[in-house]
């Protein structure tokens, strides 16, 4: 199945991404789910955490894996993807350490990507993927370029990506990252693609042509048959 849906506004599209999430958990108790990080899941995240607890759903089972990670900065620092997600996904919901599969940020190297990758294909790969859009038209950090890599990687960031909001707090400028690759998210049984934020109006109207190119890493999502995208019409409005 692939959709397109324009929600009212971000809270609308945060409840929706929850309850996908959800929908998820309670048909597959022990699955395997990847999540972005930065400001488009963050109301998601809430919502979810909520829900979980108010419907007493059982998510012992279940592990999450961070998409991605700045490197170069210690792991317990405000910026880095692992405490955003410590923050609100793992403390909420009490999470158990093995439920969060996550890359370190220094030191990393072919062999952090080759654990990560073996930790996924040992759970049966990924059930679904929660994605946002970077203002570049990046997926996790694969950055527009001339050609992108399909597995785990370290990447080199673009200059826009070096000025994410989440950086704002790192200590010394980050200019890598260490990312699931495009065969890696593309191997996800179940994608959903979140669009919302400011300053993406480029990338969004790009991705939105369904034309596939390395310069909007993003638009490979097209060639996945189980695609949902919610998009924030608020501020990117259907035309
Ligand atoms: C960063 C994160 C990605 C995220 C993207 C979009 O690169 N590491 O996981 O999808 O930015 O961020 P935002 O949602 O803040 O626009």
């Amino acid at each position: 199945m692939q959709y397109t849906q324009y929600c009212d506004n971000y809270d609308v599209l945060s409840d929706r991404a929850s309850e996908q999430l959800i929908t998820l958990i309670q048909k597959k108790p022990d699955a395997t789910i990847c999540l972005a990080t930065g400001g488009t899941p963050l109301l998601t995240y809430r919502y979810f955490v909520e829900k979980i607890n108010q419907r007493r759903i059982d998510i012992e089972q279940v592990v999450f894996v961070k998409l991605d990670e700045w490197v170069g900065i210690p792991l317990n620092s405000p910026a880095t993807c692992e405490s955003f997600l410590q923050q609100h996904i793992v403390q909420p919901l009490d999470l158990r350490p093995e439920q969060l599969v996550s890359f370190q940020s220094k030191n990393v190297n072919e062999q952090e990507c080759e654990r990560i990758t073996e930790i996924i294909a040992r759970r049966g790969g990924l059930d679904l993927c929660l994605l946002g859009i970077g203002k570049n038209g990046h997926l996790g950090l694969n950055e527009p370029s001339e050609f992108l890599e399909p597995f785990c990687h370290i990447s080199v960031l673009d200059e826009k990506t070096r000025h994410h909001d989440m950086l704002k707090t790192a200590a010394n400028p980050v200019t890598r990252g260490i990312t699931l690759g495009l065969k890696d998210i593309l191997n996800a049984k179940e994608i959903l693609l979140l669009i919302a934020g400011e300053g993406k109006h480029d990338a969004v109207e790009k991705y939105l042509t369904a034309i596939v190119t390395t310069a909007i890493p993003a638009s490979f999502l097209w060639l996945h048959s189980n695609v949902g995208c919610l998009i924030d019409s608020s501020q990117y409005p259907d035309k």
